[in-house]
């Protein structure tokens, strides 16, 4: 038996071939973790036309975590199911509301902290007789109070600074978002709390990204401004996320969908995948040591091996080269050291 269970959900497109390099990178790790992958998405639909089948969900609840490639693409796109309706069904099941997504480069060092569970995309939703469509933006405030409570608690352990993104110029569950982050404050005196409206916070993510700690924000306002965030610290091939519940498991997956446009020309960075499966160490194993040397290991290949989005010539299989052999030399280094200060 092993000591860790982690269930793999590869997805369509490009996300296979990033869980590739996860699943290699995961090996040269001192960890003991059995590794189950499962049908997940499109994948699933074609297979038994369901996103998300009752094995799969079964699996995930068993886990201790799990590893998310993407989901979605074309093919799927006209047809009556499509693939991205299993990614939030999972999320709802699994309960995981706090959805982190770290943006960092240079001199900013931010984390969205991102409602997953509630809001425009688990409202209500139909078809009038007339044919309007609608969806509906809920929030009871017991959802917002549980994720705001954890951007809080995040803050305390960073540079206690939250930034509140809503619209409560215009709508009201904005307003009731705004009541209760500014009641929840006063639990948290050593944490500075600015409001902010959504628009004018993506220009100011763009502008001056450095200017932000935690952000913390609902469901569709944090899907858009975390691939704001991406595109200004480096794109979205280095974006990862982790999301997260009051217990286990977590999912930790990119921030980046299914890449149609490259899917299958082995050119995907991997980055984004192999800094969810860090945020994987260091919140669902506990081993924040470990996540920093993959961590260190997916800085250097950027440098030595980058992938054609950030510049570079790397194939995804030739930055995961890279990535093993950073972590190789790494840990020999580090035996080294230990043998030395063991003999002197
Ligand atoms: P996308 O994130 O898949 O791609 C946007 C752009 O970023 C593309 O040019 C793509 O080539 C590039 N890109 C993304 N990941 C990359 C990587 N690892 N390396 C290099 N370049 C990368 O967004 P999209 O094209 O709007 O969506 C495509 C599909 O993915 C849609 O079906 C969408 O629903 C789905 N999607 C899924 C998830 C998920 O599973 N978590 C997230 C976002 C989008
Ligand atoms: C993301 C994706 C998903 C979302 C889609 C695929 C359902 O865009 O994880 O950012 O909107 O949450
Ligand atoms: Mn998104």
């Amino acid at each position: 038996m092993s000591d860790f269970h982690l269930v793999c959900l590869p997805g369509d497109g490009v996300g296979p071939e990033v869980m590739a390099a996860a699943v290699r990178v995961l090996a040269v790790l001192p960890v003991d973790a059995a590794v189950e992958g499962r049908m997940f998405g499109g994948d699933a639909i074609d297979a038994c036309g369901d996103p998300l089948p009752p094995g799969t969900l079964a699996a995930c609840r068993n886990a201790d975590a799990v590893l998310l490639g993407a989901v979605g693409g074309p093919r799927w796109d006209g047809g009556e199911v499509r693939p991205e309706p299993g990614l939030m069904r999972l999320r709802r099941e699994l309960d995981v509301y706090a959805n982190l997504r770290p943006a960092a480069q240079g001199d900013v060092d931010l984390v969205i902290v991102r409602e997953l569970v509630g809001g425009l995309y688990f409202g209500e939703r139909g078809v009038r007789d007339d044919g309007t469509v609608f969806d509906t933006l809920e929030y009871h405030p017991a959802q917002i109070e549980r994720v705001a409570r954890r951007a809080f608690e995040l803050a305390r352990r960073r540079r206690r600074d939250l930034c509140s993104v809503d619209k409560a110029n215009v709508l009201d569950t904005s307003r009731l978002w705004r009541r209760v982050v500014s009641e929840l404050a006063s639990e948290y005196p050593d944490v500075i709390v600015r409001h902010a409206l959504v628009d004018s916070t993506a220009m100011e993510l763009v502008v001056h990204p450095q200017r932000f700690d935690v952000v913390l924000t609902e469901n569709t306002f944090g899907d858009i401004l975390s691939d704001v965030a991406a595109a200004v610290t480096g794109g979205l091939g280095l974006a990862a996320s982790a999301s997260l519940g009051d217990g286990r498991p977590g999912i930790f997956e990119p921030v980046h969908g299914s890449a149609p446009d490259i899917a299958g020309a082995g050119i995907a960075n991997p980055a984004a995948m192999l800094r969810s499966l860090a945020l994987c160490l260091e919140h669902a194993l506990e081993r924040p040591e470990l996540a920093r040397q993959v961590e260190h290991a997916v800085d250097h290949s950027l440098q030595t091996a980058p992938t054609p989005d950030v510049g570079g010539v790397a194939t995804t299989e030739q930055f995961t080269d890279a990535v093993v052999e950073a972590l190789r030399e790494g840990s020999s280094h580090h035996t080294q050291e230990e043998a030395w200060t063991a003999t002197s």
